[in-house]
């Protein structure tokens, strides 16, 4: 391992640090789940209809979609139009498969045409018939989890696979009081602690490591100069620890950190610059009336 430690926030999600998120979004402290869901609740209606513009929409999400803050906008689609296809992109075939079957059993007039597809790389999407245009969504604050230059080449790599007529929905979660941010990700029950150390169990397993997961706490931390939440795992004391799978053995001294995850909290406005920046034209920002959350639309011209 490099120095300072690091591991990247897709190894969280295994089957269990899958499953540690989605009970992540029922815990009282974190509050970007709810609250995005509550703008759709409030506003579906208003974002299908601008996005759509009089036309068809085909709604593309990037990541298999959680549960029903997709299916709020797709029956908002499906009262509009009658008939909806709707293509999840995901590289995890069970979690595209699990979309497929929940959205199907409660929206039987949608179509559900998953994709495995790895969208940071490229998107290669299906030509619409005329009259059809895109809505492709990027909520949940998963854009979070992207350095702002990467968030940019990710926008610019979903801008060049849609054509005039498309639109893009983003969903930033807002730089807010900083108690508020340290408790969504240092939640009391300590399902954010053990969404964590998972990582560590994941590499116990799949490469032969032998880490005490309980040696390591968590820690969430507010880097206000780079607007972001940062969560770590830190070495209770000196430790080494072997990693079979890689011939590899590292040391830990106390308190040293492996920096495990960076969620980008967005200022008013920034989305929006954001969308500029990558060629969308910011058309409509719908918020909270706490202000702590943004989903934002931006138009292919
Ligand atoms: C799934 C990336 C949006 O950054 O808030 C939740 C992941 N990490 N608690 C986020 C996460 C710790 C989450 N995203």
């Amino acid at each position: 391992m490099a120095s300072p430690k690091s591991l990247p926030p897709w190894l969280f999600y295994d089957q269990a640090g899958s499953l540690l998120f989605d009970q992540i979004t029922e815990v009282p402290e974190y509050y970007l789940t709810r609250t995005e869901r509550g703008i759709f609740l409030q506003s579906a209606d208003e974002i299908v209809t601008r996005a759509a513009a009089g036309q068809r929409l085909r709604v593309t999400e990037l990541g298999a979609g959680s549960a029903d803050k997709t299916r709020l906008l797709l029956s908002s689609a499906v009262r509009q139009q009658g008939e909806v296809v709707y293509e999840p992109l995901d590289v995890s075939e069970s979690a595209l498969e699990a979309a497929r079957k929940r959205i199907e059993r409660e929206l039987p007039e949608v179509r559900v045409a998953p994709r495995e597809e790895d969208y940071t790389l490229r998107l290669d999407l299906d030509p619409l018939p005329a009259g059809e245009r895109r809505l492709v969504l990027y909520i949940g604050s998963s854009i979070g989890n992207f350095e702002p230059a990467e968030a940019l080449r990710l926008l610019e790599t979903v801008r060049a696979g849609l054509r005039s007529g498309d639109a893009l929905l983003l969903g930033v979660d807002l730089v807010k009081e900083e108690a508020t941010l340290l408790a969504a990700y240092d939640d009391a029950a300590g399902v954010t602690a053990a969404f964590n150390r998972n990582l560590l169990v994941r590499l116990n397993r799949e490469l032969g490591a032998d880490f005490v997961p309980e040696a390591f706490a968590h820690r969430a931390v507010w880097n206000a100069a780079a607007s972001r939440m940062e969560m770590h795992l830190e070495s209770r004391a000196a430790q080494t620890v072997r990693l079979a799978a890689l011939g590899l053995t590292v040391g830990f001294l106390p308190g040293e950190r492996i920096h495990t995850e960076n969620s980008y909290k967005y200022r008013h406005g920034q989305a929006e610059a954001l969308l500029e920046r990558a060629s969308f034209t910011p058309s409509a920002t719908w918020t909270d009336p706490c202000g702590w959350f943004a989903v934002c639309l931006g138009r292919v011209e």
